[in-house]
Formats: C-alpha cells, structure tokens, sequence
C-alpha cells in the first residue's frame, strides 16, 4: 500500500484491504504447497509418462480397461472413480506409483517406477490422476 501513513490512509486502507486480501489466502488453501510447486515442463513430462507407461493397464482416460488389464485380478484402479478419489491420499497415489503395489499391500501386478521415485514427475503423475476423476 501507499507509504504515505496518514490516519485518513490507513482508514481508507482497512477497508479495502479486508476486500483485496481475501482472494490470495483461499487460492493458497485449496492448491497444497506441493501441487503449486509443479512446472509445465514437468506436467508434460508426467503426461507423457503417463502415456508411455500407463495407459497399457489403466486405460487412455484412466478407467482401468487398458489393453493389459483384461487378465488383472484385482484390475487396475479407474481413476474417475469419485468414491477412491475421495478416499485415497495423494501420499499414497505417489507412494504406489514409486514403489510398486507389493510396497503398500496393494497387488504386485501394479509396478513400481524406481528411476521416477526421487522426481517431481512422480507428483505430476498423482495431478494427472486427480484430474482424472469423473466431473
Ligand atoms: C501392468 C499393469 C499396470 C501398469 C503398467 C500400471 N498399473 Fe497402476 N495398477 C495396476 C493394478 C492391477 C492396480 C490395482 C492394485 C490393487 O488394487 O491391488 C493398480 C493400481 C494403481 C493405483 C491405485 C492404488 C490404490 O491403492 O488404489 C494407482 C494410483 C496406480 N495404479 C497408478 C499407476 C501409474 C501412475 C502407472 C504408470 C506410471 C501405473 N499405475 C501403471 C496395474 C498397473
């Protein structure tokens, strides 16, 4: 604001303070510190991913019907599953992918990614999959 510190100013100030200051704080609570740190570069990169390694078992759209999923028993997760989505923390969203579904008492048959584990795209990948979530 306006360095010029009269009472009259900082009256003026409260009032439209209290209406500009209300935006910034809601954008930050809904994006965690995490999902705002995400580049484009690496939401490409996740996407990519995605795509390359994936689609085979979850499906282009994330349903679980990709061309390998047919034999899964448990099949892979649909991701526009709203009830999972609610249900399922990011943690876990990145830890699956990371380390595979034997490493948190999930079916072997979801691999793990261990040259992503240490990378953002590993959180990218957990975006692509929330922004899977049937609207
Ligand atoms: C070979 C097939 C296959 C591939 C490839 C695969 N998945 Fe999976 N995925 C599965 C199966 C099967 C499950 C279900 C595991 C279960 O419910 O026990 C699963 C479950 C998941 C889950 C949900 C875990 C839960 O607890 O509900 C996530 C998230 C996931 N996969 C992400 C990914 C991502 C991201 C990739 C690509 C990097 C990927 N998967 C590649 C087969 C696969």
């Amino acid at each position: 604001m306006v360095a010029a510190g009269a009472a009259w100013g900082a009256l003026a100030c409260n009032e439209q303070g209290a209406a500009s200051s209300s935006p910034p704080p809601d954008v930050a609570a809904a994006a965690p510190a995490s999902a705002s740190a995400l580049t484009p570069a690496v939401r490409k990169e996740a996407e990519e991913v995605f795509n390359s390694r994936c689609v085979v078992c979850h499906g282009p759209r994330g349903g679980g019907d990709g061309a390998a999923s047919a034999g899964l028993t448990p099949p892979p997760r649909n991701f526009q599953d709203k009830a999972w989505q609610s249900a399922v923390s990011d943690e876990h969203i990145e830890k699956i992918i990371a380390y595979g579904g034997g490493a948190v008492g999930r079916s072997p048959a979801m691999p793990p990614n261990p040259d992503l584990a240490d990378k953002p795209v590993v959180r990218g990948l957990r975006e692509h999959i929330r922004g899977l979530a049937a609207k």
